[in-house]
């Protein structure tokens, strides 16, 4: 990997690019051991799995990715029980990461501008796409899922990782079909049944949105389909008891630089900051108008909650001014956060009477991956929990949680500065937890002191105390995407 010292501490920065590149570094082994380096005590009623997913290769044998979103998604899984924790890892058997371990070069191009050896001649009219299951993992109706938007979820073996195949939801996608890498987890809206809610999405000159809505054990409940004007690059959305929302990026796509071999697919969207963003609101029993409402533009990847309170529908999502996007050419070990759209917590109100939108900020830190308790999906929440910069202004890479208290504004913070780089924070309810903060926070975090990570448990109700146990790795994870805890213990006996 090439490092450099651009950019290296000053007194206004909280951490040096040196120490953020090494979680930028390949880990192409696999492991499975018991977790024996701790330093507190991991709690004896925490009991379950937490699985995580994100890029685990930056290069193909020598040859890099041009961006972390085009490496191969790497599964990780941290089973806990009375006081004891097994970690294990391994890669999901895409047809892509199988067939280029086998030949040791890239055989296909990345989505995000990875191209094949040989330049353009090599790259053009190759618009074969590389599933690389490197984005979500969920657990839903006994079957693991790794998931990536653009293509069909992968099933894995909850206890050894091992790679099954493609899943095709019961028949609700068809092979190349695709399915969101963030489904919600509707906590039993209706009939005090859990669900799963996802979508699938198609995106050209129009688009067309499939909401899909499967119950406890994994059967399609309902699927509808809906087609909204204009290119839709949506990765996420939020679901309310009624609704299913989702903000449609004011984006185009020029996919010729993409078919003729110079570009990947993502490296080809516009952000037209003079369009609006748009709200699209999909009653989610399929009756009904889908409603558009219009509000200022900016660009949203993840939403933390939404709601509905008297006729209006409440959204807290991250908001970014501009797309952060990846100019060409660019070295993302060497990016210059100071160039970089920030992320931060919007309140966007919507009054469906009116078709208006009212957006708010709530904190100007600047955020990404927030969460909350899993009971709160589409209802009222009083807490987020979300990965944060060090620095209460300025862009630069998570390094702390935050939690706000949205009824007194209060935040706390949790840092792992300056040495130390979170990921995705994930929210575990204790069990019989009376109140909504009543759990504890999990979450990975590169430790550039020892060069390997950690997994932090804090204490949701007191953030800012020291951790309840810093379980130490012994090797590092490149920097993830997303995860689930699951309530059952998928480690050895
Ligand atoms: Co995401």
């Amino acid at each position: 990997m090439q490092t450099t010292e651009k950019n290296a501490t000053s007194d206004s920065q909280s951490f040096s690019l040196k120490d953020w590149q090494g979680g930028y570094r390949s880990q192409p082994q696999e492991f499975a051991y018991r977790i024996e380096d701790i330093e507190g005590q991991i709690p004896s009623d925490l009991e379950g799995t937490l699985f995580r997913n994100g890029p685990g290769l930056l290069d193909v044998n020598g040859y890099p990715v041009k961006h972390p979103f085009d490496g191969d998604g790497l599964i990780n899984s941290i089973a806990f029980k009375d006081g004891r924790a097994f970690f294990r890892s391994r890669y999901i058997r895409t047809e892509g990461y199988v067939a280029e371990q086998k030949q040791g070069k890239p055989v296909f191009r990345g989505v995000f501008g990875t191209q094949k050896p040989g330049g353009v001649l090599a790259n053009a009219f190759d618009l074969k796409l590389k599933n690389i299951a490197n984005t979500h993992v969920v657990y839903w109706g006994d079957k693991l899922l790794a998931l990536w938007e653009a293509a069909e979820p992968h099933r894995l073996d909850p206890e050894t990782l091992e790679t099954i195949g493609l899943d095709y939801l019961e028949g609700l996608i068809a092979p190349g079909g695709a399915f969101t890498a963030h489904p919600k987890f509707d906590p039993g809206h209706h009939d005090g049944q859990p669900r799963m809610v996802g979508f699938s999405v198609k995106s050209g000159v129009s688009s067309t949105i499939t909401l899909h809505e499967f119950d406890v054990d994994g059967k399609p409940i309902s699927s509808h389909s809906h087609t909204v004007p204009g290119f839709a690059f949506l990765h996420d959305f939020v679901i309310t008891p009624n609704y299913a929302i989702f903000f449609q990026n004011p984006v185009t796509l020029n996919p010729l630089p993409y078919v003729m071999g110079f570009k990947g697919a993502a490296e080809c969207i516009a952000f037209n900051e003079k369009a609006p963003t748009k709200i699209i609101v999909i009653p989610r029993n399929g009756e009904g108008e889908v409603q558009f409402i219009d509000t200022d533009s900016c660009f949203v990847f993840h939403h933390a909650n939404a709601f509905e309170a008297d006729g209006r529908i409440v959204i807290d999502s991250i908001r970014y001014g501009d797309f952060p996007s990846l100019k060409g050419g660019e070295d993302y070990l060497n990016v210059d956060f100071d160039q970089v759209p920030e992320g931060q917590l919007w309140r966007f109100t919507v009054d469906l009477a009116a078709g208006t939108a009212d957006p708010v900020p709530l904190v100007s830190r600047s955020v990404e991956f927030p969460t909350l308790n899993p009971e709160r999906v589409g209802l009222s929440h009083r807490y987020l929990f979300i990965g944060a910069t060090d620095s209460p202004t300025g862009n630069a890479p998570l390094q702390a949680i935050l939690k706000l208290d949205l009824e007194t504004k209060q935040e706390q913070l949790w840092s792992a500065a300056p040495r130390g780089f979170i990921g995705e924070p994930v929210f575990v309810p204790r069990p019989q937890g009376q109140s909504e903060d009543e759990g504890w926070i999990l979450v990975l975090v590169y430790n550039a002191e020892r060069t390997c990570s950690d997994l932090v448990i804090l204490d949701a109700q007191n953030l800012d105390a020291e951790p309840v146990a810093r379980l130490k790795l012994s090797h590092h994870i490149p920097y993830g995407l997303h995860g689930s805890f699951v309530e059952t213990y998928f480690g050895p006996a």
